[in-house]
Parts: C-alpha cells; structure tokens; sequence
C-alpha cells in the first residue's frame, strides 16, 4: 500500500475572518440572502490554499487533517477548525467556502460561489458564481454546477453530473441572474454518474438518481429515479437501499408510508422515525 504522506507548506492569507461564512454553519435562508451581494462583490481572488499539499496516494474521499498530522503531516495551529484546502493545481476564487472542504486538482469554485463546510470537490470539477453547495456534500469529478442551482448538505453528486441553468439557449442571447432556471438538489439525495439535470426541477430530499439519468422533470424525496426521460421506478431508502412493495428497505430495516407532498400523494415518509420525507 502507497504510504500516504503530506505536509502542509505556508498558511497564505487565509479566509477573511469576517466572512459570514467562516467557521460556523450557516442555514440555506443565510446563504440566499447573502447571495446576491456575494454575485457583486470584489472579483479579488481569495487566497483559500491553507497550504500545499504534497501527496503520494491521497485519496479524496478518505483524505482527513487530522490523519495527515498523525501520519507525520504539519497541521496549521487551528486543527480544531479544518482549514479550507485547496490543492496546488486547484482554484479557489470564492471566499464563502466552510471549514473543512478541500478542492482538488484542476476543480474552479469562482468569485460568488457558496460552498458549505467538509465538501469534497474533486479534480475538474466547477462550481460557477451564484450556485449553492450545502455541507458535506461530495462533488466527484468533471460535476458542473452553475449559477442558480442549489445543492443542500449531505448530497452526492457523482462523477460528470451536469446541471442546466437556460431551458433554451441561444450564443446571441445571455441570460443571468433572474433570467435563469433555478434548480434545487434537496438533502441527502444522490445523483449518480453522468446525470443531466434539465433547469427549473426539484430534486427531493434522499432521492436517489440512477448513472446517466436525464432529470427533466421535478423528483419526489426518496423517488428511485433513472432513464431518459426520467422515470421512478420505486423509492429509495435513506441508505439507498430500494424498497420493497410493502415499503420495507432490505438492507437496513427501515418502513416507509405513503403521505402527501409536494409534489402530489406519491411521497413517502419513513413511519418508524421521525424523517419526513416530503419536505423537500
Ligand atoms: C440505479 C442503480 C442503483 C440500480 O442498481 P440495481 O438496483 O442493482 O439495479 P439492477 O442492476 O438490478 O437493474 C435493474 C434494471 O434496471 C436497469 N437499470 C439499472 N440502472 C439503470 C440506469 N442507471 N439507467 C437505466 N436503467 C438502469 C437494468 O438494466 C435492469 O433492467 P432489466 O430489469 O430490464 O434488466 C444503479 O444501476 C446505478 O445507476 N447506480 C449509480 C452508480 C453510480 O453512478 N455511482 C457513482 C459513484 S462511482
Ligand atoms: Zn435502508
């Protein structure tokens, strides 16, 4: 097994400590509002990087600080409150980025972007100025997301998820701001490889969206979801397990009852806890 080793280099110019942003979580109704002074601000590029990282065998997904320290790495002094990493060959131009996330090679979070704290956005991955990224959401890689989606906390985004933000687009015709669709990533849900998500949809809350899915239509909280077009085929568990008919997950345990929702009677809720799916 290739021994894992880092080492962080000098702490440049760190997230202002005045952002809004910076060290504590911040709800959805926060980020919103604070989004449309963000999309004027300063175009300074913010100078995240914590340090450099220099890695043989890194993985993205299992990477922690605090391993690397024990592993032999130099942790800055705040250990206790992760700092933003932001790989040599990544660019970080937003500074409304959590705690914890590390951006990886060749990913581009630009100036107004909001990103939430311990996300992962790995290699090629770009998250445009006016989009929202929750916590702990995982962005694999060659994921796009553009001005006026929202992704909540805990989402998977797998790797090549292309959101949409103009139903019709024309070179001759640019769009931004209020012009553009809006669509929403609802907590908890996974959207797998190579999915397309057609602008001004609802993705809800642990739906569960199978590899190379075209969304073209909004998706109930823990609808199972694939093919182009879109169509639900079951319900997800929180787990990701697929229920059974009887609502039972056969991986876990969980039961689910039908419920109204947002999107009509077709939603479910799990019966024995108190996740309301629905709330999407
Ligand atoms: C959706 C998914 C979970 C289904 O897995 P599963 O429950 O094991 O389903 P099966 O493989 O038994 O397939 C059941 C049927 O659905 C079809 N199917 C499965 N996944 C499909 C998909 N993504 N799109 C279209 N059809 C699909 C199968 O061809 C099969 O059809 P058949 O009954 O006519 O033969 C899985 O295929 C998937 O897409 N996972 C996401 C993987 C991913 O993107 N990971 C990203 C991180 S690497
Ligand atoms: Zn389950």
């Amino acid at each position: 097994m290739p021994s894992l080793f880092v080492v962080f280099l000098t702490a440049t110019a760190p997230v202002s400590p005045n952002s809004p942003f910076w060290g504590a979580r911040k709800d959805y109704l926060e980020r919103s509002s604070t989004l449309e002074s963000q999309r004027h601000q300063s175009p300074h590029a913010a100078q995240l990087g914590a340090g450099r990282l220099l890695a043989t065998g890194r993985d993205e997904d299992t990477w922690d600080p605090q391993s690397s320290m024990e592993l032999g790495g130099i942790m800055p002094a705040t250990a206790a409150t992760p700092p933003v990493f932001v790989h040599p060959q990544g660019l970080c131009e937003s500074d409304a980025v959590g705690s914890g996330t590390r951006v990886w090679a060749f990913a581009h979070i630009l100036a107004g972007a909001i990103v939430g704290e311990h996300c992962n956005i790995c290699d090629g991955a770009y998250v445009e100025g006016g989009a929202v990224v929750g916590d702990r959401v995982t962005v694999k890689n060659q994921v796009m997301i553009f001005e006026g989606v929202t992704i909540e906390d805990d989402v998977f985004l797998g790797p090549g998820v292309v959101f949409t933000n103009d139903l019709r687009p024309r070179a001759h015709i640019k769009r931004s701001g209020n012009a553009l669709a809006t669509t929403t990533v609802r907590k908890g849900a996974t959207l797998g490889a190579g999915v397309i998500v057609v602008c001004g949809t609802t993705i809800g809350a642990n739906a569960f969206i199978g590899a190379g899915t075209v969304v073209t239509q909004n998706v109930p909280a823990h609808a199972f979801v694939f093919g182009n077009p879109s169509r639900q085929i079951g319900w997800a568990c929180t787990c990701a397990g697929r229920l059974s008919e009887d609502l039972r997950c056969p991986e876990c345990g969980r039961t689910f009852a039908q419920t109204d929702g947002e999107f009509g009677p077709s939603v479910i809720e799990e019966s024995s806890a108190t996740i309301r799916g629905p709330d999407v």
